[in-house]
């Protein structure tokens, strides 16, 4: 008998979707589930057989230490094992698979109307082009290649092609700033970038050349070995079409071209921006791609030689280059993407999140085209032009699994249920979150409006660091609970451990920890180990720690509760207060600041800070200004302050250390304080509190 969709608080997959489903039921994930962390051997190889190696590995199938009392930590899947990930993704699709005729992408520009498609055959030849390109520009295996793109077609060519020939992209997102863009590009000494000349985001014109351009000049007083920059032409490729007369047949341009004229020269700046040239370093993509071989042998790489590197937040301020590897990553991609979103041919899959962050890298890049998959690439916003942008994509491109952030929903049911409605949304299946709790409320409009109770909703937990999906219901197996990240993913052995590192049983809170690795666990920070064994290993020896919080309820249902370090999360994105913090104390005004984390209706959560001045200065609303935009410069919007407080004095304990503890019950007027015995002066606390900030800037 087919149960109710909710039943007990339980919300269950329709009949229609376990009747096709890989995984249809809670027996099924558990027995399959057993078997990967009992065999985990066996499992993934079975994985892994999906998959052209050149060679198989020679030692044993996983190696690894989780315990720094026991020496170094290491995690080693399938090593001496050779393939090419990008081979896989395409080569395999193209001629094993025969799918070369299949959609890769659906791209999608930020003006409506504004699209392109590409298959997975010319998707192979215009990498195998790229790959040859970068061989020429002297790019050889182990070389690291910076990549700073908008949502393009060209973004997902640069990183395959940089895999095909054993390069490490590391890309970096498009809204970070030229300081955050150099101090990455430093840290993994690359010797190439790969960026655009502008785009659009919403109605919003980003140069990012000019932004590339200020951060190769800070790299070159700091003596980088980057030499080239190959430049997309992306907005310019749309001037070109205008003044070739095919403006009038795709609308997009016409609004824009209607916008030239409307508005005159101030518009015409805007559409038409100069990109800013160096002839000694600039190469314009398109010039290189013109001769380039459609063929391009792949490099073998070893299971275990590095994949990519990819920036995060760390507790310090400066971020860390997580690593990932060629054969546990693609595995491991591979497998959670097929299982969690149920992945089926004939499936059109929409995955929201930027390629600048491990989203996009792992369930918009890598996994789909494991699994041959056809997904959509959106370049804009959720609410641009208008509030139902997405869901009209979903219908114009029959959207059958979806992916997007608890902020954006959030932001769109602000707006109520009219603009959903408005489309049909019939061919959605399953859809999903990532990137932060999402609050029942969301996540109950999201099952009734979004997915008019027939779509099962995978709440996905993960991090950068664990590469893909550890907590996390697959949709046709799991009864979900709103809010409840739900059960591990195969192979991955989660526990709850309390102050002391003691595990905890049954229904408990605490540090939510790993027991044993899986495929696609990071394996170092480029270039410092250390870090990496101080950061993941160190608080609970034998124990892989994630930073956030969790509890087990009666059911054995995880719930994550949100960062325990000093990390926050703005819209899915992670920060560190630290390094907002040394953003703001580089202002000559402000001599000490202190970040904490404030609860957001959209966001999710958003940053208050608290700044002390130097003496002789004053606290203005210009001043504020200032501050707010050295904090866009120096990290980039994302971290822009959403309250600033002057702060005479700080909450500090004896030994000088900030109290943030109680800075955050500051922030949200709450004078439960618990204990303040530690407080060195205790009068700061009264003046913070009578003048909190209560407007958003
Ligand atoms: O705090 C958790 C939160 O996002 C952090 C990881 O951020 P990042 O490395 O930027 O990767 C984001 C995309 C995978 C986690 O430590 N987080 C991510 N997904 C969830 C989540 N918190 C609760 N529920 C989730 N589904």
């Amino acid at each position: 008998m087919e149960l109710p969709a909710e039943c007990d608080g339980l919300f269950r997959a329709p009949q229609s979707l376990v009747l096709e489903a890989h995984v249809p039921s809670l027996a099924a994930y558990r027995e399959r589930y057993r078997r990967s962390v009992e065999e985990p051997h066996e499992f993934w190889d079975d994985v892994a057989k999906e998959f052209y190696w050149r060679s198989q590995h020679s030692g044993p199938f996983l190696k690894y230490n989780f315990d720094v009392t026991k020496g170094k930590i290491f995690i080693e899947w399938m090593k001496g094992a050779t393939t090419n990930i990008c081979y896989n993704l395409l080569d395999r699709n193209v001629n094993e698979k025969k799918l070369g005729d299949k959609i890769a992408f659906y791209w999608e520009g930020n003006e409506p109307g504004d699209s392109m498609k590409i298959s997975y055959s010319e998707l192979l030849h215009k990498v195998c082009q790229f790959a040859n390109v970068l061989r020429e520009q002297g790019i050889k295996k182990g070389d690291r290649v910076s990549i700073y793109m908008p949502m393009i077609i060209e973004l997902v060519v640069a990183m395959l092609a940089c895999a095909r020939i054993g390069a490490l992209h590391s890309i970096v997102f498009a809204g970070f700033s030229a300081d955050s863009l150099c101090e990455r590009i430093l840290d993994s000494n690359c010797s190439l970038l790969i960026t655009a000349d502008a785009f659009y985001r919403g109605d919003k014109l980003i140069n990012l050349k000019q932004i590339a351009d200020e951060a190769l000049q800070k790299c070159k007083d700091k003596d980088s070995p980057l030499k080239n920059c190959i430049v997309v032409k992306h907005l310019g490729r749309e001037e070109e079409l205008v003044s070739d007369g095919i403006c009038s047949k795709s609308p997009p341009l016409k609004r824009l071209c209607q916008d030239v004229q409307e508005k005159e020269t101030e518009s015409s700046k805007r559409f038409h921006p100069k990109t800013p040239w160096n002839s000694h370093v600039d190469l314009w993509w398109h010039e290189l791609m013109k001769n380039a071989s459609k063929e391009c042998e792949p490099e073998w790489c070893d299971a275990e030689d590095e994949l990519f590197i990819l920036y995060t937040s760390g507790s310090t301020g400066k971020p860390k280059g997580v690593v990932h590897t060629v054969g546990g990553y693609m595995i491991f991609t591979a497998a959670t993407f097929k299982y969690v979103f149920d992945h089926h041919p004939e499936d059109i899959y929409w995955c929201t999140a930027d390629i600048g962050w491990i989203t996009g890298h792992s369930y918009l890049t890598y996994g789909p085209l494991a699994n041959g998959a056809t997904s959509v690439l959106f370049e804009g916003l959720p609410i641009y032009p208008d509030v139902s942008r997405m869901w009209s994509i979903i219908d114009k491109y029959q959207v059958t699994k979806f992916y997007t952030a608890p902020t954006a929903i959030r932001l769109l049911m602000k707006y109520g249920d009219e603009p959903v409605k408005k489309y049909s949304r019939k061919s959605l299946k399953v859809l999903g979150t990532v990137g932060e709790p999402i609050n029942p409320e969301a996540w109950l409009w999201y099952y009734r409006v979004v997915g008019e109770e027939r779509c099962p909703i995978v709440d996905t937990f993960w991090q950068t660091e664990t590469g893909g999906h550890v907590l996390t219901p697959l949709p046709a197996a799991t009864p979900m609970k709103p809010g409840s990240a739900t059960f591990p993913f195969f192979g991955v052995v989660p526990a709850i451990l309390d102050e002391s590192g003691e595990e905890l049983e049954g229904e408990a809170e605490g540090y939510l920890v790993f027991k044993q690795p899986w495929p696609g666990i990071m394996r170092t920070v480029y270039r410092n180990h250390q870090r990496f064994e101080t950061t993941y290993f160190k608080k609970f020896p034998g124990y892989y720690v994630t930073g956030d919080g969790c509890k087990r309820d009666k059911d054995g249902y995880y719930w994550i509760t949100g960062r325990i370090d000093d990390m926050l999360n703005v819209s899915g994105h992670l920060l560190s207060t630290a390094e907002v913090e040394s953003a703001l104390v580089e202002h000559s005004s402000i001599s000490e600041a202190a970040v904490v984390s404030h609860p957001h209706p959209v966001k999710g959560e958003c940053l208050y800070c608290f700044v002390t001045l130097r003496d002789g200065q004053k606290f203005t609303t210009a001043l504020m200004d200032e501050l707010r935009k050295q904090v866009r410069e120096k990290i980039g919007p994302i971290a822009t302050p959403d309250y600033i407080q002057h702060a005479p004095g700080l909450p500090k304990t004896r030994s000088g250390k900030i109290m943030r503890r109680v800075l955050r019950k500051i922030a949200k007027n709450d004078r439960d304080l618990g204990d303040t015995s530690t407080v060195a002066d205790p009068a700061v606390i009264n003046h913070l509190f009578s003048n909190r900030c209560e407007t958003v800037l």
